[in-house]
């Protein structure tokens, strides 16, 4: 990669956003592609995102992730497209003649990794465990692929009842059932449902169990991950059977939807680019037999 006076500068604004492994990816996108652009990590206080957003206007930034605290923040601070209105949180942001434009593909990094995991969606049952802001862009890919019936189970039941209105206002073709917080209860959908997604980030603490025994066959997903690829879910998962992946993949595909959204383009190759961070993490390699050949 080449940076020079002409170079266009991309990145992600968060707090912490140190860990974050966008950078990778996205610098490895700008590098296949052969453009001259760059892409950094901004670390941006929970308070600062205003002046963040003019001091990136004015240098000219030409597009930049969002990340915890700022997507729903930085979501009434932009023009949002309308598949971010639904999630009511954005993840990218691009310059235009109008100022900042801003959509959301965390939704479809969460469908392509459900594609690539191949299993008969249509008219299926689906549990989803969170009420949160990540539950939000995981109802509108599953809203678009068309499943049966979506049971969601949140500790909290007030928030699961906000979700579950939301659910049945903004997507009223999708059938959304509140499920209780309990083991009967994630049993009895366990064995029907041959999609399990966990969208609480119960388990991202190291020693953290998640609080329910998991059973029957197909597939789990979790949004979160962890570096060596073992989150509490997807170890309950794998415990039960199911095959199991964490939030990676999920993770570098929203991030090539941004990149395609940024320079109007087809997606890179996300299988190679996960293979790569895979290879540097240290860990197995996931099986998505939906990504392409190897
Ligand atoms: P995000 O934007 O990542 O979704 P969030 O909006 O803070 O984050 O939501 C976090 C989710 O994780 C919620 O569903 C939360 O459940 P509650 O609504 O009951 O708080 C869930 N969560 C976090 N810690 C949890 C725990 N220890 N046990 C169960 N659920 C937990």
């Amino acid at each position: 990669m080449k940076i020079d006076a002409m170079t266009t500068l991309y990145g992600i604004i968060g707090w912490p956003v140190s860990h974050s492994l966008s950078p990778l990816f996205q610098n490895g996108f700008i590098e296949h592609s052969g453009k001259n652009a760059a892409y950094v990590s901004f670390p941006v206080a929970p308070d600062q995102l205003e002046p963040a957003l003019d001091g990136l206007w004015a240098l000219g930034v030409a597009g930049f992730n969002v990340t915890v605290p700022h997507k729903e923040q930085a979501f009434v601070r932009t023009q949002a497209d309308a598949d971010a209105r639904l999630i009511g949180a954005v993840n990218t942001v691009r310059r235009s003649d109008a100022g900042w434009q801003a959509t959301n593909t965390d939704w479809q990094g969460f469908r392509s990794v459900v594609e690539g995991l191949q299993l008969p969606l249509q008219g299926a049952d689906v549990l989803l465990f969170g009420a949160g802001g990540t539950s939000r862009a995981v109802l509108h890919a599953l809203a678009s692929l068309q499943v049966g019936r979506l049971f969601i189970c949140n500790r909290n039941p007030d928030r699961l009842t906000a979700l579950i209105d939301h659910a049945r206002q903004a997507y009223p073709a999708l059938s959304c059932l509140p499920l209780a917080w309990e083991q009967q209860a994630v049993d009895r959908v366990c064995a029907t449902a041959p999609l399990l997604v966990n969208t609480t980030s119960v388990g991202l603490k190291d020693g953290q169990q998640f609080p329910f025994v998991l059973s029957g066959a197909g597939a789990a997903m979790d949004a979160v991950y962890r570096p060596d690829g073992d989150t509490a879910f997807t170890l309950a998962a794998r415990e039960a059977g199911r095959m199991a992946v964490d939030g990676l993949p999920m993770l570098i595909s929203q991030g090539a939807a941004a990149f395609a959204w940024w320079h109007d383009c087809a997606m890179p190759d996300c299988l190679a680019s996960l293979r790569h961070i895979e290879e540097q993490l240290g860990r197995t390699p996931c099986h998505l037999p939906g990504w392409g050949r190897e």
